[in-house]
């Protein structure tokens, strides 16, 4: 497989060592062949560039400083020209429009490529649109790491749970209001738990987007629309973030044997759908009750098993990077 990857921050880098790392295991099946980032600029070599001077030169910040090297490119050009089998599109996640990720994602698909992501942007907004492509190209679009990072959520209910239909969906999707939530029980302040999600990459680049309900709505729309066939757009979801949880409203679940938690729930009924993101005050008999810090959780409510959860991280550098590096294996 020959990767072309456009991005090379934190989950382009974690996928670059694990690549590095697993490099025996995997009998040097994945070949990185380009590489481009718009702050550190690029470089292509159709034989193969090292992963260890690729993260050495990323440390330095300046991937053109190698040789095969650049400082800008056009970049749909660059998709579209490059000999690769692979695009893993690993930039920033825009959730109004899904820019710059959604062009790209479709330049690399028209052009006969299979896409890799763990940006939530492209696929929240245009899930169907990029699948019916894909499918028309013959070609894979991936992205286990948009939802609860390397922690088999898609491929789960995609590949291992066929057959089975998915009626509801309750989980814990956002690893940073968790966090903050159980730093608050613990008689942290919320500034003080939020400094600290951001202290260990757990945070959006902008907070809001997690604080406020932003990522945990793209996350119940991407499982609605690929594993739920609801399609249904992000106004649909009811949102509501955590900003609204006062130190006392957490002190009194504490007394009652609750504790807050933001839940994202979806749910066919009657032949309507269902989707939504709000705090929800659970008890001790609630699966997701003891799902705890950074962890992220999903309980499945299907037709043939009743309920399957799921616990594991949802974020972070070699978690998404693992979300990247198993959604290629699994190309046909
Ligand atoms: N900010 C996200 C979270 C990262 O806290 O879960 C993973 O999407």
């Amino acid at each position: 497989m020959r990767i072309l990857l456009i991005g090379f921050g934190t989950v382009g880098q974690g996928f670059t060592e694990l690549v590095m790392e697993k490099r025996d295991e995997l009998n040097r099946a994945i070949s990185i062949v380009g590489v481009y980032d718009v702050k550190m600029g690029g470089v292509l070599n159709p034989g193969g560039l090292e992963p260890e001077l690729l993260l050495e030169a990323a440390r330095e910040g300046k991937l053109s400083s190698l040789k095969g090297g650049f400082e800008k490119v056009d970049v749909l050009s660059f998709i579209k020209e490059t000999a690769a089998d692979v695009l893993v599109e690993v930039t920033y996640t825009n959730l109004e429009d899904g820019e710059p990720a959604y062009s790209y994602v479709k330049q690399a698909l028209m052009s006969g490529k299979h896409v890799v992501t763990s940006n939530k942007g492209p696929v929240a907004l245009y899930y169907r649109e990029l699948i019916t492509l894909a499918k028309s190209k013959g070609v894979e679009f991936k992205f286990e790491g948009t939802v609860l990072s390397g922690t088999p959520a898609i491929n789960l209910v995609t590949h291992t749970l066929k057959g089975a239909k998915i009626g509801e969906i309750r989980g814990i999707l956002n690893g940073t209001t968790n966090f903050i939530l159980e730093k608050m029980e613990r008689g942290a302040t919320y500034e003080e738990a939020l400094k600290e999600a951001q202290k260990l990459g757990y945070a959006e680049a902008d907070p809001r987007g997690d604080v406020e309900g932003w990522d945990a709505m793209a996350k119940i729309l991407i499982l609605s629309n690929a594993i739920m066939d609801a399609n249904i757009k992000k106004e649909d979801v009811d949102r509501e973030g955590i900003t609204g949880i006062s130190p006392q409203m957490i002190k009194e679940a504490l007394e009652e044997g609750k504790r807050w938690k933001l839940v994202a729930e979806a749910r066919w009924d009657e032949g309507r759908f269902k989707a939504s993101v709000k705090p929800r005050k659970v008890s001790k008999e609630d699966k997701l009750f003891p799902v705890n810090g950074v962890l992220n959780s999903i309980v499945f409510t299907t037709d043939t098993l009743g309920e399957v959860q799921i616990i594991g991280p949802g974020a972070g550098r070699r978690e998404t990077g693992y979300a990247i590096l198993t959604d290629i294996l699994s190309i046909k």
